[in-house]
């Protein structure tokens, strides 16, 4: 088959969003649904009756059953529900300016969101904390900064307990003991996804690398996409991120020590660095279209996070409500993929002429659908954008509260690079920094508590029997500030790491583990490491002000946990 008959395939198959006229909201097309061979009018498919619908279909009939349903006293107890729920503001700290990004869509989802109804056949001695009929333990899912609210509980039930919403049983891991065994020890059985109804909306119904289920097929799209990514890291990935070290530090000068946040700045900075990998082209600040997507990948993440939206998983009968922030996700999720979409039109095109390695040439070549592709870049953009710049606004946060680390790092840069920038190759070199990179990723896992996973079969983990389609939930944050293994979890010490001071980078999991660890991982070590060294090599980060200006540190914890907006002053080191 050639690369244009592979391609011709591939965009029949797109996934189009589209809406339903017997629901009247979008749904997902997929090859089969296309009347015929060169068709290009799909027919629809029906978010109700999940089948081809055929102008006015039983769905009207079945609403009409639901409205029965739900005048009963069932629908009082969802009305109540709803309404708490609705009446939540959402997690405190959502980016209420479009500019900050969020992902993540691809990394991970509140750990209510989850829709599977499971029989409780956990091991009935697990411990975990008294929950309500039909809520289960709702409310303690809903608290504002879920990683920290799990490790308290994780205080008193101990390094792994089960939650429970609706019909759903969850095992929370909070040590890096726990979390190992499951995911890298036991990695078969726990490789899995849970299926969610709103995880399917907004992954073209599973089949993107980060929610899509443990299955052949997922093993050959990751194999797949992780191959591409390594060769086009081997390439190119060190001179891309030493090409947007030097962009960012021409933004930084311009503001001419002007107090700036500098959040999308650093945003800009790695969605150019994975753009350049993925499509093998860069944008710059000034390109609407990469704010565009932007705003659209940080609305769906931060949307997809909101309590009124995950709760559809897990109570299927509010499907059937009005739901405004639902209808805005699917509204982004049709714009995030038209945006795509239109990038791999142009890369098609700048491709017959382009010899630059990049992953959307290697994973076409190999012919998977164009579905796969397109869910492939949503989950590199999404997963290579906001985490990386969160990590760079924790660090700089950080920095600001202890001035003396900044001053550490830079002596030891003069000290062994004399004038010259730094290279991946001389971490070795470098303990400080290393110390300072790793302790931001102890301190601050930017995806706290990864992405769930499912257990594909009947295992255990501590001892304890954990039923097939058991959600486990590694609660990253947790590991990172567990006391037994971390002294003084609490406190921002790069220091530990340094040789002879007892800290050990084998227990830092902020990257996951096992057949789930984060895709980009390499990706991500480089650019923290290459970022930080020309930050503080240039740079000395001040506060804007006294000590009341200094940033907050909790930070916000949604899909990421961020900090909330602080404005710095950048003085250029002479
Ligand atoms: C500081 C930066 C980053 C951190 C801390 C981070 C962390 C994580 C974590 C904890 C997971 C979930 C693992 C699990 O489910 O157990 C994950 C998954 C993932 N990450 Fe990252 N990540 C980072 C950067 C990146 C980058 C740069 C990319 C893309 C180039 C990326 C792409 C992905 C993808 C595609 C997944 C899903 C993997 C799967 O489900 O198989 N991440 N990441």
């Amino acid at each position: 088959m050639s690369l244009d008959c592979v391609l011709n395939t591939a965009v029949r198959s797109a996934p189009p969003w589209y809406p339903c006229p017997g629901t009247l909201v979008a749904a997902r097309a997929n090859a089969d649904l296309w009347t015929s061979e060169g068709d290009r009018i799909p027919r629809q498919l029906c978010r109700v009756c999940g089948r081809v619908c055929v102008g006015v279909c039983v769905c009207a009939l079945m609403l009409m059953m639901w409205v029965l349903v739900l005048s009963g006293a069932t629908a009082v107890l969802l009305l109540l529900l709803w309404m708490l729920l609705t009446c939540l503001p959402r997690r405190s700290g959502q980016p209420t300016h479009k500019t900050s990004a969020q992902p993540k869509d691809a990394h991970s989802r509140p750990l209510f969101s989850l829709s599977s109804l499971l029989p409780h056949r956990v091991s009935p001695s697990l411990p975990g904390p008294p929950s309500l009929p039909l809520l289960g333990n709702l409310l303690d899912l809903m608290q504002d900064h879920l990683p920290g609210h799990l490790t308290s509980l994780s205080r008193c039930y101990g390094n792994i307990f089960r939650l429970r919403c609706g019909k759903t049983t969850m095992v929370v891991l909070s040590s890096a003991e726990t979390i190992k065994e499951a995911l890298v020890t036991k990695w078969s059985d726990f490789a899995g996804r849970p299926h969610s109804y709103t995880g399917d909306l907004v992954s073209g119904g599973g089949c993107s690398i980060s929610l899509g289920d443990y299955s052949e097929k997922w093993k050959a799209h990751r194999r797949l996409v992780h191959g591409a990514l390594q060769r086009c890291c081997a390439v190119s990935l060190h001179a891309v991120i030493e090409r947007q070290a030097l962009a960012l530090r021409q933004v930084i000068l311009d503001y001419n020590q002007k107090p700036v946040d500098l959040l999308e700045d650093f945003t800009v900075a790695a969605s150019n660095v994975i753009t350049s990998l993925v499509f093998g082209k860069a944008d710059n600040k000034s390109s609407a279209e990469l704010r565009r997507l932007h705003d659209c990948l940080n609305e769906i993440v931060s949307l997809w996070g909101s309590p009124c939206i995950s709760a559809l998983d897990s109570f299927p009968l509010l499907r059937k409500l009005p739901n405004p922030p639902f209808s805005r996700l699917l509204k982004e999720v049709e714009r995030r993929d038209d945006i795509i979409r239109s990038h791999l039109e142009d890369f098609k095109v700048s491709q017959q002429r382009s010899a630059n390695p990049n992953v959307c040439a290697t994973v076409y070549v190999q012919m998977l659908t164009e579905t796969h592709v397109h869910m492939a870049t949503v989950d590199l953009l999404i997963g290579g954008t906001e985490t990386t710049a969160v990590w760079l606004y924790w660090m700089v946060a950080f920095l600001l509260h202890r001035p003396e680390v900044q001053a550490s790092v830079y002596s030891e840069l003069c000290t062994v690079l004399e004038s010259r920038y730094p290279r991946y190759s001389d971490r070795h070199r470098l303990p400080y920094l290393s110390a300072l990179v790793s302790e931001v990723l102890r301190i601050r896992p930017v995806a706290p508590l990864a992405v769930p996973h499912r257990a594909t079969r009947d295992s255990s983990i501590a001892g304890y029997f954990i039923p097939k389609d058991t959600i486990i939930i590694p609660n990253l944050y947790g590991a990172h500030h567990d006391p037994a293994v971390w002294d003084d979890p609490d406190t921002f010490k790069p220091e530990r790491f340094l040789e002879g001071k007892g800290a050990s980078t084998r227990a830092l999991l902020p990257f996951g583990g096992g057949a789930r660890l984060c895709l980009g991982a390499s990706v991500a070590r480089m650019e923290v490491f290459l970022f930080t060294a020309y930050l503080l090599r240039d740079f000395q980060f001040l506060p804007t002000g006294g000590k009341a200006s200094l940033p907050d540190l909790k930070g916000v914890a949604s899909v990421v946990l961020k900090a909330k907006p602080f404005r710095v002053t950048v003085r250029p080191r002479p």
